[in-house]
């Protein structure tokens, strides 16, 4: 006979969703906003994106933000996770504002407040002003000051609200994805940029600390938030336990360390030599900035197996027979509570929040106009228990956010996958309420999950 149990997470905690800017507002070009490195990208490179397809009006939320904060009420959502648009706020990257921009997000802003929704600002989501990119992008040193710029700007209009500030989302993904493999945007290809182009993001994320402090007078919580995943060897063998070690280093410990302790860690920089940036005391001080809390975007683990064609990043990513996938990863739940755990133990972060975590289902809509996406409530639930876990042993996470709230563009997979609680019917922009997000729902009333067992 299946038993239930009930995990209580602790009083207070915040149940989200996350969202980004270029992936759902659309109006890419309206009211004064400039053009960013992924209006750019999508529009001359279509051949990079599924079906060629772009963010131009995606979930159209830039008209429909009404609604969407009505949803988020309806779920009864205790926060909200957006990112701001640079380029809509300075259409040039620096210099001259826009007011109709800042408008927005201060609408916004006040609508989520008045639903008694915690709105959680993402400075930076990839969608650089087109204009920094012309300066050099990330790869260009400068740009740490741009940003800092840009922070001080939105801090001074939504500062006296917002509590809660991300400065950057994922820099491995907009270092690596965008100045190395060259899928994303900017799509360059160079490997010397794309790790100045890390060293750069969490330089500013320092920066932008110290902006958006002087610039708000409330105790405000700042963080950054993190693409981490655990690395398993693929075998025992001791050349693919050094692949997991090396993988590590790429993936987390390259990003973890310098904002933690103002250091690349020494073996990457065996690994990489001169590639690896000199970081001055200075730049330790800046990039060891206090911070409030740490982000965490989890979705699956990493497994590697050593490839000696490949000598410097171990990215030889094995998927394991016998798991579970979803459209993109390998479903694995534990590894959200071994991340946490590890993240806390080596890092002692004051706070962690899981700023994302989700899963891409081909949800359609029923004949009866419900959208039954079980698989999803299955992956949700099953990641949830091992954030409870991670709690009840100690780390200190105080909110989980689902990725997403509503349908949208998945960057180079286009509008294929579907990560949202809400599907969105792009012919009409008609949003409905998965049977997902009726699930978390009840998650956030009860404050907790039932799991069986
Ligand atoms: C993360 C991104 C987010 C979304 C999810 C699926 O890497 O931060 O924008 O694309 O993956």
């Amino acid at each position: 006979m299946s038993t239930r149990r009930f995990l209580r997470f602790p009083d207070g905690f915040i149940w989200g969703t996350a969202t980004s800017a270029y992936q759902i507002e659309g109006a890419w070009n309206e009211d004064g906003k400039g053009p960013s490195i992924w209006d750019t990208f999508c529009h001359e490179h279509p051949e990079k994106i599924y079906k060629g397809q772009n963010g131009d009006i995606a979930a159209d939320h830039y008209h429909r933000w009404q609604e969407d904060v009505g949803i988020m009420a309806e779920l009864g959502l205790k926060a909200y996770r957006f990112s701001i648009s640079w380029p809509r706020v300075l259409p040039e990257g620096t210099g001259q504002v826009n007011p109709k921009g800042l408008d927005f997000y201060d609408r916004l802003v006040d609508a989520l407040l008045e639903r008694g929704i915690e709105p959680v600002v993402t400075l930076y989501h990839w969608d650089l002003p087109q204009t920094l990119q012309d300066k050099g992008g990330w790869p260009w040193r400068d740009i740490v000051h741009a940003f800092a710029e840009y922070a001080r700007v939105v801090a001074g209009r939504l500062g006296d609200r917002v509590t809660w500030w991300i400065t950057h989302n994922e820099p491995f993904v907009m270092a690596l994805l965008g100045y190395f493999f060259g899928d994303f945007a900017p799509g360059i290809q160079d490997f010397p940029a794309a790790i100045r182009a890390a060293f750069h993001l969490l330089l500013s994320h320092g920066y932008a600390i110290q902006a958006i402090r002087s610039t708000t007078s409330r105790p405000v919580k700042i963080g950054i938030t993190l693409n981490l995943s655990p690395v398993h060897p693929a075998s025992d063998s001791e050349a693919d336990r050094l692949a997991a070690q090396r993988m590590d280093g790429v993936l987390n410990r390259m990003f973890l360390d310098p904002i933690f302790f103002g250091r690349f860690p020494e073996d990457m920089k065996a690994l990489m030599g001169p590639l690896v940036p000199e970081i001055s005391p200075e730049d330790a001080q800046v990039l060891t900035t206090p911070m409030d809390f740490l982000g965490v975007n989890y979705y699956s683990r990493a497994v590697a197996r050593h490839d000696p064609t490949f000598p410097v990043m171990e990215l030889a990513q094995v998927h394991p027979e016998g798991s579970e996938y979803s459209q993109m990863w390998e479903i694995y739940p534990p590894g959200i509570y071994e991340l946490l755990m590890r993240v806390w133990k080596d890092y002692s972060p004051q706070l962690i929040l899981v700023t994302e975590n989700g899963i891409p289902v081909p949800d359609g809509v029923d004949f009866d106009g419900r959208v039954r996406d079980e698989r999803r409530i299955r992956y949700l639930r099953d990641h949830i228990a091992q954030v409870h876990r991670a709690i009840t042993d100690g780390a200190p996470i105080q909110g989980y956010f689902v990725w997403s709230l509503l349908d949208n563009f998945e960057w180079a997979h286009g509008y294929q996958m579907r990560f949202g609680l809400v599907y969105v019917d792009y012919d009409t922009q008609k949003r409905i309420i998965k049977d997902s997000g009726r699930w978390y729902a009840q998650v956030i009333r009860e404050n907790g999950v039932w799991v069986e067992g």
